[in-house]
């Protein structure tokens, strides 16, 4: 169940179909728009034969309207398993405090908070009496079973002002109290709630912005790293599989004609990838074919981009990220290569194929010199995503016994395999 159907809601829409929803339900108060992304959603779940994808009628603010369509997707979908909760409004006339109108502020507690409680309030009790079929994870017992999954927009907003927003900052700064909630609520009953707070995307309520002359444009150029604005799709990938991790920025340097460091590009990083059950994204920062690294004409760049690595690369080095969804633990494994790890965020327990182990801290650092060893993710007690970056540089082949050390990827084999 999706609610809206232009922007961010249709961005969710037409990814939620792309990754095999049997059924999904757009719903806004704009009937042809949603009946839009109805068309979008279909086209890009085409091979999935008898996927069900419909339009209809919601206004948010308005109880009635929230029941019956909630009822609806109940009766005929049969039950909820997730609910995106993207209807809203934004800021077509910034006005300071002084000047702010009574009338566009109450409105904007009626959509955003009024509209949020309605909506999550009627889901919640939907999604409390059906049957706990759906594993969280489908590969992570430990994850246990889920009624389902709210997600409502929250925004940058929810933790800071704008000037000349005041309606929205505080609209927004009560969603968030109204997720903490319903997620404590629900709980119990095993139903998760989660609140996604963009900064800016671009979509039609920002273009309404700019076109009742909110300088949009400066002011995110201003305040983002990134220097540009989200895109819709940016917004409705973030949650899967490690929700909360906040995007690393990373900025490649080189020269200019006269050899001053210039910034060559700011981004993500080049390779994402799910790997291990679905359970952890893996991002290479950087890799270079060999060290000493030739950095003439850029063609170290050329090849990080290119080139996804293996685990590591012979004579050469590898930058890696990755996200762990709660509670995961990697298969026991062994890179042939000298490994820096540094925990970025939260806590992690590295398991030796002795037996020992350690538990580190974010801001830790395990120095693996080409030992076999498992990482199990247990930020907030295994409740909470994690996320660790490696710098993998080769190493002379090691040898004990008489036998020479050897790569052992074992379940990891499929992700590293041919690169
Ligand atoms: N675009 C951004 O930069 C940004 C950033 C942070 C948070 N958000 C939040 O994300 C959500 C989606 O924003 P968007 O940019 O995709 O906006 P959008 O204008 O593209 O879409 C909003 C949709 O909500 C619908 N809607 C408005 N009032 C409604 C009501 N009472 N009942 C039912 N439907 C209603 C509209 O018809 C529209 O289709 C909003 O809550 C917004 O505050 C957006």
């Amino acid at each position: 169940m999706c609610h809206k159907g232009s922007g961010i809601g249709r961005a969710c829409a037409i990814g939620l179909a792309r990754d095999g929803a049997a059924g999904i339900l757009i719903a806004d108060m704009n009937l042809a728009a949603a009946e839009q992304v109805v068309a979008e959603a279909k086209a890009v779940a085409a091979a999935a034969p008898g996927v069900r994808i419909e339009a209809i009628r919601i206004d948010i603010t308005q109880q009635p309207s929230v029941d019956e369509v909630t009822s609806y997707m109940v009766r005929e979908f049969k039950r909820i398993d997730y609910c995106v909760n993207c209807a809203g409004i934004g800021v077509e006339t910034p006005r300071e405090i002084g000047d702010a109108d009574v009338d566009e502020f109450n409105r904007f507690i009626r959509v955003h908070v009024q509209g949020t409680f309605l909506l999550t309030r009627a889901v919640s009790a939907a999604m409390k009496l059906q049957e706990a079929v759906k594993p969280v994870g489908p590969t992570s017992a430990g994850r246990g079973s889920s009624r389902g999954s709210i997600v409502i927009l929250g925004s940058g907003s929810s933790f800071v002002a704008t000037p000349s927003m005041v309606q929205y900052t505080t609209a927004k700064h009560a969603v968030i109290g109204l997720a903490k909630n319903a997620a404590l609520d629900n709980a119990p009953h095993g139903v998760r709630v989660n609140c996604v707070c963009p900064s800016w995307a671009e979509t039609p309520m920002i273009q309404r912005a700019r076109d009742g002359g909110v300088d949009i444009d400066s002011y995110v150029n201003g305040m983002v790293p990134l220097g540009r604005i989200a895109t819709a799709e940016e917004v409705a990938d973030v949650s899967f599989p490690a929700p909360g991790l906040r995007k690393t920025v990373r900025h490649v340097t080189g020269h200019n004609a006269e050899g001053k460091g210039i910034f060559l590009s700011s981004d993500h990083g080049d390779h994402h990838r799910i790997i291990g059950n679905e359970q952890s994204v893996a991002n290479i920062l950087y890799s270079t074919k060999e060290t000493p690294i030739d950095m003439a004409n850029d063609v170290d760049v050329k090849y990080a981009a290119e080139n996804e690595p293996g685990l590591h690369i012979h004579n050469g080095s590898v930058f890696r990220m990755i996200d762990f969804a709660p509670n995961v633990l990697s298969p026991m494994h062994r890179a042939v290569s000298l490994d820096y790890g540094i925990v970025l965020d939260g806590e992690f327990r590295l398991i030796l194929d002795s037996g020992e182990e350690r538990i580190m801290q974010q801001g830790d650092i395990s120095i693996n010199r080409a030992s076999a060893h498992q990482w199990h993710n247990i930020t907030g007690n295994g409740t909470l995503p994690g996320r660790m970056a490696w710098i993998l540089l080769d190493c002379i082949p090691l040898t004990y016994n008489g036998e020479t050390l050897k790569e052992e990827l074992n379940e990891l084999q499929p992700y590293y395999e041919g690169r």
